[in-house]
């Protein structure tokens, strides 16, 4: 779907439908995905507008998406949200996380200056992102090992340093263990992708910060395991968890979309947290879409509006 060319007016029309504020979310979720499909100048302008929308999880999803999209025309908007203290943490995370994953070296002092925030999410995720664009330096095929689509923020072990998933399970769970290095075994543990590996990760939803958690659900929901569906939701129950865990456990049972996942989601459309709400009603929109793959997500709209 990468680099689709489409004139100036669809595009255009694309990006008023994730600026329309009367519009569902989940239409202006499926817009900025196919912006993101799409790629290129005019579609990343669009998606730099929403940063004034006032729904912390459609920003930070828009973070999340110019950094997939890996192209440095968006670096300044990034590092300027990333730079905005008053901006809510999940986003400014997604913002430093997004410019790792453009991985141009002339973003490390913005990361660095950043690597003590008072949030925590914003400190690890800059210290992640510091490590692995000084990892990438040495070890450039490993994003190669990935069968996901993703840019993640860490590289997976090299194969020749573990022998077993319960190895990769205890680096995973060892808190005396830096944070990059139990991200790369949690990555290791997604590209396994086996019941096994995604049973193991799945026992990191209950250690180590809210960050270490958010990315555990977000990679079990890459993986699709049913065999997680109980942890996830568990999380998504305890609302003393952090809202960006609980947030993407939602999204993660989204991705799984059992007919269990979807009464789960149903039960927290009107949660107090509005990330949490909102997460709900994207990821039952997910659902449907796993459950009806005949249409493409991007496609649909594509043709709607041209
Ligand atoms: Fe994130
Ligand atoms: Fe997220």
């Amino acid at each position: 779907m990468k680099n689709i060319k489409k004139d100036a007016t669809v595009i255009e029309n694309i990006g008023k439908i994730l600026l329309d504020v009367r519009r569902p979310l989940k239409e202006r979720f499926r817009a900025l995905f196919t912006l993101r499909n799409i790629g290129g100048e005019l579609a990343i302008r669009c998606i730099e507008k929403c940063f004034l929308d006032t729904s912390a999880l459609l920003k930070h999803e828009c973070a999340y998406c110019l950094g997939q999209m890996q192209d440095s025309l968006a670096i300044p908007k990034l590092e300027s949200i990333l730079e905005d203290v008053s901006e809510e943490p999940i986003v400014r995370h997604e913002a430093a996380e997004a410019l790792a994953a453009i991985g141009l070296k002339t973003s490390l002092p913005v990361l660095r200056k950043y690597i003590n925030d008072p949030c925590v999410e914003v400190s690890e995720t800059c210290q992640l992102a510091v490590r692995k664009m000084e990892e990438c330096d040495t070890d450039e095929n490993a994003q190669s090992e990935n069968p996901f689509q993703s840019i993640d923020p860490a590289l997976p072990l090299p194969k020749a340093s573990y022998d077993s998933i319960d190895q990769l399970e205890k680096i995973l769970l060892d808190d005396s263990q830096p944070l990059y290095r139990r991200y790369q075994a949690m990555f290791s543990l997604r590209n396994i992708n086996s019941k096994e590996s995604a049973v193991a990760l799945a026992k990191g939803l209950s250690c180590g910060s809210a960050l270490f958690k958010h990315e555990v659900a977000y990679v079990l929901g890459q993986m699709q395991n049913e065999a997680t569906v109980k942890q996830l939701a568990g999380v998504l129950f305890d609302e003393t968890q952090h809202e960006m865990v609980r947030h993407e456990c939602a999204e993660a049972l989204g991705a799984i979309a059992t007919d269990e996942c979807m009464d789960i989601l149903n039960r927290y459309l009107k949660d107090e947290k509005r990330v949490v709400r909102e997460s709900c009603e994207i990821a039952l929109d997910m659902c449907d879409y796993e459950n009806s793959k005949e249409f493409q997500y991007a496609d649909a709209l594509i043709k709607a509006m041209s």
